[in-house]
């Protein structure tokens, strides 16, 4: 079977190489065997290539293959797994090496997808709306019971729409920053009710001041960090909390700038890889909210575009591609 597989952490372009494998023993008992179909390229999943910022780059004496979520269909079924069938379509999340053609999958992480979700929302199942479900609590969290207007940064995104879905849905006050005069008015076009500010305009604070009032946001949740940090900790009510969950921008702020005491500001950070921490009744749960929104909302589970495994160099420059929407999937045949 073919895989992508790296042994350095670095520059994706550099240390992936496609390889040939044999395919992976049956399955034992509570295994699955998933030949995968299609697998999404989420921007943690090139951090897991190229390093985290704040964390030292591995070198591993194994190659390792990235991915945590895909789709496909099951290819064998270890013994004491009732319910899954062999040719049945399943999507998986979080199952490292999912740039593979088949994996070797605990059952308890397999989710049968129904008839009524497309091949392509299969794709994109777990890992969005999971990572939006975790963000909703953290702001929760955050709110302590006194909600406040919320302001998110990389709003084009794919998990920035979930969240504007989310605020529409739920009724919070939500201000949408985005990097581009473009993504803007992209934003503005997608959700008319919620303000779009783009931070290439000079004065792009004030208008964020202006559209969430006088006393500030109560939560920022940012993808972007880096040097824009200190901006966003300033637009903060005092008791405010910025809540990380990306680092898609560069350069760095010093905690000491962000006037943490006398503000009492909170910064955390939060991640769905802690999703397995959570009890199985609550996955499932959320498993439940993931399959309702695939088939509620199919336009929130956005492909930005398809390549053969063969194909992954052009697949991760677009997932950099300025002005993307959605997701990039990296295919392979079902035989
Ligand atoms: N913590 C977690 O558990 C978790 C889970 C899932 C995702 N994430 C994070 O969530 C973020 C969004 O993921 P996604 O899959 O939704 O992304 P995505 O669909 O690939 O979209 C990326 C977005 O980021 C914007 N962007 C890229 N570089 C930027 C920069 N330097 N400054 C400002 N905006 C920038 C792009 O804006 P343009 O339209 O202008 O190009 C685009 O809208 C990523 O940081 C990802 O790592 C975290």
């Amino acid at each position: 079977m073919r895989t992508i597989a790296y042994e350095q952490q670095g520059d994706a372009a550099r240390v992936l190489r496609l390889q040939e494998w044999p395919a992976p023993a049956a399955p034992t008992a509570g295994q699955v065997l998933v030949r995968v179909l299609s697998r999404p390229i989420h921007p943690g999943d090139l951090a897991g290539v190229e390093g985290f910022p704040g964390l030292p780059r591995k070198r591993s004496t194994t190659p390792q293959v990235p991915g945590l979520e895909g789709t496909g269909v099951v290819e064998a079924v270890g013994e004491g797994v009732p319910g899954l069938k062999v040719g049945q379509r399943v999507a998986f999340f979080p199952v490292p090496g999912a740039w593979s053609e088949i994996v070797t999958v605990p059952a308890e992480l397999v989710v049968p997808v129904p008839e009524r979700v497309s091949a392509e929302t299969a794709a994109l199942l777990l890992v969005n709306p999971i990572t939006l479900l975790t963000l909703l609590r953290a702001v929760e969290d955050a709110q302590k019971g006194q909600p406040g207007p919320v302001v998110q940064t990389a709003a084009g995104s794919s998990i920035g729409k979930l969240v504007s879905a989310a605020a529409l849905r739920h009724g919070f006050p939500l201000v949408n920053l985005v990097r581009s005069a473009a993504g803007a008015r992209e934003s503005q076009r997608r959700f008319p009710e919620l303000p779009a500010i783009s931070t290439s305009d000079a004065d792009w604070s004030t208008q964020v001041r202006d559209a969430v009032g006088g006393q500030g946001a109560r939560v920022v949740l940012d993808a972007v960090g880096g040097s824009l940090t200190g901006e966003l900790a300033a637009l903060l009510a005092d008791g405010g909390t910025l809540i990380s969950y990306g680092a898609l921008g560069s350069g760095t702020t010093p905690l000491e700038s962000l006037a943490l005491v006398p503000r009492e500001l909170t910064v955390r950070g939060v991640s769905v890889g802690r999703w397995l921490t959570r009890t199985p009744a609550e996955r499932a749960e959320d498993v439940a909210f993931a399959l309702g929104l695939a088939e509620t909302s199919p336009e929130l589970f956005e492909v930005a575009g398809r390549y053969d495994l063969a194909d992954f160099a052009e697949a991760v420059d677009h997932v950099r591609r300025p002005g993307k929407s959605g997701t990039v999937l990296l295919t392979s045949p079902a035989s």
